[in-house]
C-alpha cells in the first residue's frame, strides 16, 4: 500500500519529487485524469509502471514537462504548427507527438522514433514538475493511474482503488480533488506535414484548425485513408478499453435496476439508477469516469448511457464510450 498524502504543501511536492529522483512512483492529478509518474530517464522506475499497471511494455508513455522551454530536451524536431499549438495549449490537455532526441529511450516511446510530451494544467501537477525540474529532473512519465484497460481515475480515491495493492509503502499518492476535466488529454501526431488527432479530448479539432491554421485529420472516429495502425501504437485506441466491470450500453432504453448516465434534461426511467445528470458537456466529460465507477461499487450488472451529441468534447465523451461499451 503507498502513502496517501492530502493538502499537498511545497515540503511535500519537494518530498514526491525526491522520492521520484530515487525511482520510486508517484501518482499525481492533473486537469485530464491522475497519472502514475516515474522519472522518465529511469529505466527501472519505468518498468514498474508497466507492472504495478499491468500494461505491455511495447506502449508508450507520455512525458510531463513544467513548461514549453523544457520540450527540447525531449524532441530533436518540431513543425511550426506544433509550436503554434503548445504556446496556445500548454499548460493544458493536450499531448503532442514529435520526433524523439536520445534522452528518450525505447522504453519511453515503445521502441518509436517519437515521443509523446504534455505541460498539464493543475497547479499540484505543475508543482512537482517544478520541484522535480529543481532537482535536475528532465520529465516525468505517466500513464493514467488505471490497471490496463480499465476506467481511468479522477480522484486520488479511485487511484488507491485501482492501484493500491500493486503499489509499495515508499510510493505516493498525492491529492488534488477531481481532475477538472475528466477524459484524457488529445493526442496530436504531429510528425507529419499535417497535424493529425489521435485521441480526441478537450483540445478540439476546431481549436486545432484555428491555432495551426491547417487542415487536421481525425484517425479517431472514420478512420482517414493515411491512418495505418501500424504506423503508431496508442493503446487508449485498442477497442476494449476505458471499461467498468459493469456492462456498458449506449443509447438504449434502460432496463429496471440498471445504471443510468444521461444529461440533465433527460429523465430517470422508473426503476433504474441514475449515476450522474450532468448539466453540460463539460460536466460530462467531468463526472463520467466516477459515475461509471460508482455503479461497479453498486455492483450494477448494467450502466445505459445517453451520449450527448453535437462536436467540441463530445466528439472525446463518445470516442471513450464506444470502447467501454466493447466491454472487457
Ligand atoms: O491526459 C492524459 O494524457 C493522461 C494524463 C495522466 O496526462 N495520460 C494518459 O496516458 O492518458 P496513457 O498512457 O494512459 O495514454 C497515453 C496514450 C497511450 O495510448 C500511448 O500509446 C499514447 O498515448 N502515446 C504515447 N506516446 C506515444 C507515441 N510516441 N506515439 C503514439 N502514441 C503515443
Ligand atoms: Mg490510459
Amino acid at each position: 500500500m503507498s502513502q496517501f498524502l492530502s493538502n499537498c504543501s511545497a515540503d511535500v511536492l519537494a518530498t514526491a519529487a525526491q522520492a521520484l529522483q530515487d525511482g520510486r512512483l508517484v501518482a499525481f492529478p492533473t486537469e485530464t485524469v491522475y497519472g502514475l509518474g516515474a522519472d522518465a530517464t529511469n529505466a527501472s522506475a519505468v518498468a514498474r509502471i508497466y507492472e504495478v499497471k499491468g500494461r505491455p511494455s511495447d506502449h508508450p508513455l507520455i512525458v510531463h514537462i513544467a513548461e514549453l522551454k523544457h520540450l527540447e530536451l525531449w524532441i530533436s524536431d518540431i513543425p511550426e504548427y506544433a509550436i503554434a499549438l503548445a504556446r496556445n495549449f500548454w499548460p493544458g490537455p493536450m499531448t503532442l507527438i514529435l520526433k524523439r532526441s536520445d534522452l528518450a529511450n525505447d522504453f519511453i516511446t515503445g521502441g518509436q522514433d517519437s515521443v509523446g510530451v504534455r505541460v498539464p494544467d493543475n497547479s499540484l501537477a505543475l508543482g512537482l514538475l517544478g520541484a522535480f525540474h529543481k532537482l535536475g529532473g528532465a520529465g516525468i512519465a505517466a500513464p493514467s493511474a488505471n490497471r490496463f484497460g480499465q476506467v481511468s481515475p479522477t480522484t486520488a480515491e479511485a487511484v488507491q482503488e485501482e492501484l493500491g495493492n500493486y503499489l509499495t509503502d515508499t510510493d505516493l499518492v498525492l491529492d488534488g480533488g477531481q481532475s477538472a476535466v475528466g477524459v484524457e488529454s488529445t493526442i496530436i501526431d504531429c510528425t507529419r506535414a499535417l497535424p493529425r488527432i489521435l485521441r480526441p479530448g478537450a483540445i478540439t479539432i476546431e481549436m486545432i484548425e484555428e491555432v495551426s491554421g491547417l487542415k487536421v485529420s481525425d484517425s479517431t472516429g472514420q478512420k482517414s485513408e493515411d491512418f495505418k495502425e501500424e504506423d503508431i501504437r496508442v493503446s487508449g485506441s485498442l477497442e476494449n478499453h476505458y471499461a467498468p466491470k459493469a456492462k456498458v450500453l449506449l443509447d438504449q432504453q434502460p432496463v429496471i435496476s440498471s445504471g443510468f448516465i444521461a444529461l440533465d434534461n433527460i429523465e430517470t426511467p422508473d426503476g433504474v439508477i441514475r449515476l450522474a445528470a450532468p448539466k453540460s458537456v463539460e460536466e460530462f466529460a467531468r463526472v463520467l469516469y466516477s459515475a461509471l465507477r460508482e455503479g461497479d461499487h453498486q455492483s450494477l450488472d448494467s450502466i445505459y448511457i445517453a451520449q450527448p451529441t453535437g462536436d467540441g468534447l463530445a466528439i472525446a465523451i463518445r470516442d471513450r464510450l464506444s470502447r467501454s461499451a466493447k466491454g472487457r
